[in-house]
């Protein structure tokens, strides 16, 4: 299916409608705005001291025992009714003074995401500002869906759908995202009527923690949020399997989510939902239309930003191969001029693009997995790393293999795999849906049509056309996927708070 000259001319994407960036490429540190729209040079006049921060970490939050998971279940249990009459308008003005709070603590946060969590301070602001969305949006959302309804009809009663918080919520999150993602969940259950248990990954607890105290300043009462650290294997798992939960909200791997329903589909007690969130063997199509620039620019960002560790980031680049050549080689310049930094620096400058892995365990088995593909298929390019950050940092390296069929686990780090295609763009959408993920997929085309049939054909919840294929924004880009990459709804999205909640249709007969 080779593109011809009509197709082009008949295309409404013939001709880009955004900047295409030209070269040398905007790298993310130096970027002007980030995929949010965050603009960094405001920001950087926004947070002057932001340079010299040095915020003094503050101690993690002791670990939770196991008795002290399921009391707190327990106590979460016993406040859940007063908390859920608690009049809407309260619920949501608890989430909107957060998010001001949120906002205007912004600093603050940005030095505790950088030195707990190895973001690059550009990744922090970001972060930041999703949280802050994730407040108002779901403030403004409750509002607006979840009041009681009359209902008209034919029955000559009068019929209300009342909807309320479900129980106690159990909210799981991943360290990647550590303010945003566990910002995200906890809101959206508690306006929602819910009291919560929030289960904040091993390696962040601090954020977590300076997060449930803002809630708390901000007029939440103490008993409808608990903060629970500690091992997800134990005290995560006392969480899910209490008597006492009555829905489970988690983000994280695919094979804990798993887990996670196997345990809910045993344990005692009622049939509760499971909102999970999870990984991505996410891909991005290129065919021969496209504009290397604009690929290229897109690959990097979409790979390596937050050094690979989001769910949503590029996997597998599959080139149409009349531009793998041209595209491979803009990729590899590219690779070359990012800046690996160690998260002392990241806390003190925007010029770095690639932070840390978030600890040890991770470090090593991305290490194992690269040392096999240097074994088992051609390297592509690897950013050069300062020999003092190797323990700490995984360098941006992208290999090609031989077929999509090579593709194994989600590799959660700066790599990329990249495969060479020909032939029918149905039979590629095909071989990418058969991987079973469905998180993001980026296309890249100026063919309208062509997108347009990839986006229906692909088992992916998030779709992006001649961009990167990262940085979903709350209320515009619902965010979430489907297979083994969850359960939906999408966060961010309409349909993401009914989950959180009971209904009940009341019938008078008048
Ligand atoms: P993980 O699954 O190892 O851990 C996530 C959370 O689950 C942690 O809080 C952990 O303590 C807890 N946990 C672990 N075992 C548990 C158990 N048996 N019972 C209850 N809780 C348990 O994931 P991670 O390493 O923290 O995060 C990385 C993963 O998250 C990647 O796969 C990534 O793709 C995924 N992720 C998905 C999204 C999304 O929106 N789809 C967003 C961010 C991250
Ligand atoms: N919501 C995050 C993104 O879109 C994970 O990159």
């Amino acid at each position: 299916e080779a593109v011809t000259p009509q197709m082009l001319l008949a295309s409404p994407l013939r001709a880009p409608s955004r900047s295409v960036l030209p070269m040398p490429l905007q790298l993310f540190g130096a970027a002007r705005a980030n995929s949010k729209g965050v603009d960094l040079a405001a920001e950087r006049e926004r947070l002057p001291l932001l340079a010299s921060l040095a915020v003094p970490m503050p101690a993690a939050p002791n670990d939770t025992s196991v008795a002290g998971a399921a009391a707190a279940m327990d106590a979460l249990h016993a406040a859940q009714r007063g908390w859920n009459a608690t009049p809407l308008t309260e619920r949501c003005a608890v989430l909107l003074r957060a998010a001001d709070a949120l906002e205007r603590r912004t600093s603050e946060f940005a030095g505790l995401l950088a030195q707990e969590g190895g973001k690059t301070l550009g990744d922090a602001v970001a972060e930041i500002r999703e949280a802050v969305d994730f407040c108002r949006y779901y403030a403004e959302q409750a509002a607006a869906r979840l009041a009681p309804q009359t209902l008209p009809g034919p029955t000559g009663e009068r019929n209300e759908l009342r909807l309320h918080g479900r129980g106690v919520f159990v909210c799981i999150s991943p360290w990647n995202f550590p303010l945003a993602i566990f910002a995200g969940q906890v809101v959206a259950a508690l306006v929602a009527g819910n009291t919560v248990a929030a289960k904040p990954a091993e390696q962040t607890p601090r954020v977590a923690q300076r997060f449930v105290e803002l809630l708390h300043d901000a007029g939440l009462p103490r008993a409808a949020l608990a903060l629970v650290c500690g091992p997800g294997e134990t005290v995560g798992a006392t969480l899910v399997a209490h008597r006492r939960r009555a829905g489970v909200c988690f983000t994280g791997s695919t094979q804990v989510a798993k887990a996670i329903n196997r345990t809910l589909a045993q344990s005692a007690g009622p049939i509760v939902p499971l909102i999970a969130e999870t990984g991505g063997l996410n891909a991005m199509l290129v065919d021969s239309s496209a504009l290397p620039e604009q690929v290229v620019d897109a690959v990097v960002q979409s790979a390596f930003r937050s050094a690979g560790q989001r769910c949503s980031a590029l996997r597998l680049l599959c080139l149409h191969e009349s531009v793998a050549d041209k595209v491979l080689e803009m990729v590899a310049g590219a690779m070359a001029e990012l800046v690996c930094g160690d998260p002392a620096e990241a806390a003190q400058s925007w010029a770095v693009d690639v932070g840390p892995v978030i600890d040890a365990e991770a470090h090593a088995a991305l290490s194992r997995n690269i040392a096999r593909l240097e074994r088992e298929a051609r390297l592509i390019a690897r950013t050069p790393l300062p020999e003092r950050l190797a323990g700490t940092h995984i360098a941006p390296v992208a290999f090609e293999l031989k077929s999509i069929g090579e593709m194994r686990e989600e590799l959660f780090g700066p790599v990329l795999h990249v495969v060479r295609w020909r032939g029918a763009v149905d039979a590629l959408v095909d071989e990418v849906n058969a991987l079973g993920y469905g998180l993001t997929l980026g296309v890249h085309t100026r063919i309208d049509d062509r997108a347009m049939r990839i986006a229906e054909r692909a088992r992916v919840g998030n779709v992006y056309v001649n961009r990167n294929m990262i940085g979903a924004v709350v209320g515009v880009q619902p965010f979430g996927g489907e297979g083994l990459s969850g359960t939906g709804p999408k966060a961010g999205g309409p349909h993401y708070l009914y989950r959180f909640c009971g209904e009940q249709t009341v019938t008078v007969n008048t």
